[in-house]
């Protein structure tokens, strides 16, 4: 007992001493938001961070100038949209997560906020294009199934896209769908890790029970699946005006940092389901799909297929193909149209 937790304790060391000889630029755009505040506190809290970059259209420096007097080992720097505001918050970043925007009201969908969100995300992914073209850009903001393509038709137009390194956070969708099936069953939530495929909206959303050896059936079925598909209603009807989920998206926003630190620093094995140009379903006009995604130093390392579904599963994959085909042409449409 006492020799195992030597063993954990010194493997401990090793994966701080690794963590802290690399430096890790990370930027948040978005900052001062409901979610940006509790994923900069986050990422703060996170060693293999050397250094946090706050920027948004308000506030940053008052958020940087909080969160930076936590006795974390990282520098924190704010930066407001000035001449070169958004230069010096994206120049030398590893990772740039991109929660700005407008989140949902209650009776919204996601793709209600498409045209304010997409002109945002438009303005800052020329930014990153510019700044950080070799930075792994995180896209958080709604609709994620149109922002995603919108991101990859900007930095294609200047000439520096790379597919290994653009992903919708999806990592929101395994957490619930994770901590949901906990509740049914009566498991450890930290436990859980249900795959979700597809995209991150309403029926694009796919959880694929089986593969975690789970068979529920009938109502139980359809319940599980709508509260998974639909859990961001949950949040949004009970902060009723205020905003959507904040708090477990900067978790979940994270969590994929972390993952992706954790890769770039020579972890193998590093695995999230995300939001990537994939070539599973490009035949059915969708060129971007989460499936599980082996992370590593380059960005994406190995897309997953879908692998072994039910026949339930595969009615749902259905469905969710011909929505996201139509989601993502509305981005790529949109971009085309408004350059
Ligand atoms: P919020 O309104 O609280 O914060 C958004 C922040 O973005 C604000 O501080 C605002 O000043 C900033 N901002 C607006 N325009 C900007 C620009 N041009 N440059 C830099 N910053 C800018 O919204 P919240 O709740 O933080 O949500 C942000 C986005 O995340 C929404 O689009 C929401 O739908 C999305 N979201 C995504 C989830 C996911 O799973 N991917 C889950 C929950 C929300």
């Amino acid at each position: 007992m006492f020799a195992a937790r030597q063993v954990f304790a010194q493997s401990q060391r090793r994966c701080f001493s690794a963590s802290v000889r690399q430096a890790s630029k990370v930027t948040v755009l978005g900052a001062a938001g409901g979610i940006g505040q509790p994923l900069s506190l986050l990422l703060k809290l996170n060693p293999r961070v050397t250094e946090l970059s706050l920027y948004d259209v308000r506030l940053a420096p008052g958020v940087a100038a909080d969160i930076g007097h936590i006795n974390t080992k990282s520098k924190v720097t704010g930066h407001e949209p000035t001449a070169s505001g958004l230069k010096e918050a994206l120049t030398g970043a590893e990772i740039v997560l991109i929660p700005a925007g407008v989140p949902r009201k209650p009776g919204m969908t996601r793709d209600d906020l498409f045209n304010t969100n997409a002109s945002i995300v438009r303005t800052l992914a020329t930014a990153c294009a510019e700044h950080a073209p070799e930075a792994n850009l995180l896209i958080i903001s709604n609709p994620v199934n149109s922002t995603v393509p919108i991101c990859a038709e900007v930095f294609k137009a200047k000439g520096v896209y790379n597919p290994k390194r653009l992903f919708g956070v999806t990592t929101l969708d395994v957490v619930r769908a994770s901590r949901f099936i906990s509740e049914i069953k009566g498991t450890d939530p930290a436990n859980e890790n249900i795959t979700v495929i597809g995209g991150h909206s309403g029926a694009t959303i796919v959880p694929l029970l089986s593969q975690s050896g789970y068979s529920l059936t009938g109502e139980k079925l359809d319940n599980y699946v709508y509260r998974v598909q639909f859990g961001g209603d949950e949040v949004v009807k009970a902060k009723d005006g205020a905003g959507s989920a904040t708090l477990s998206m900067a978790m979940a926003g994270a969590r994929f940092a972390e993952s992706l630190l954790k890769a770039s620093q020579g972890q193998k094995g590093v695995i999230e389901p995300t939001f990537v140009d994939s070539p599973l379903y490009k035949d059915r006009g969708v060129d971007f799909f989460a499936t599980n995604v082996e992370l590593g130093p380059n960005g994406v390392e190995k897309i997953h297929p879908v692998g072994k579904i039910t026949d339930h599963e595969q009615k749902l994959l259905d469905v969710c193909v011909e929505d996201l085909a139509k989601n993502i042409s509305k981005g790529v449409e949109w971009i085309k149209a408004n350059p």
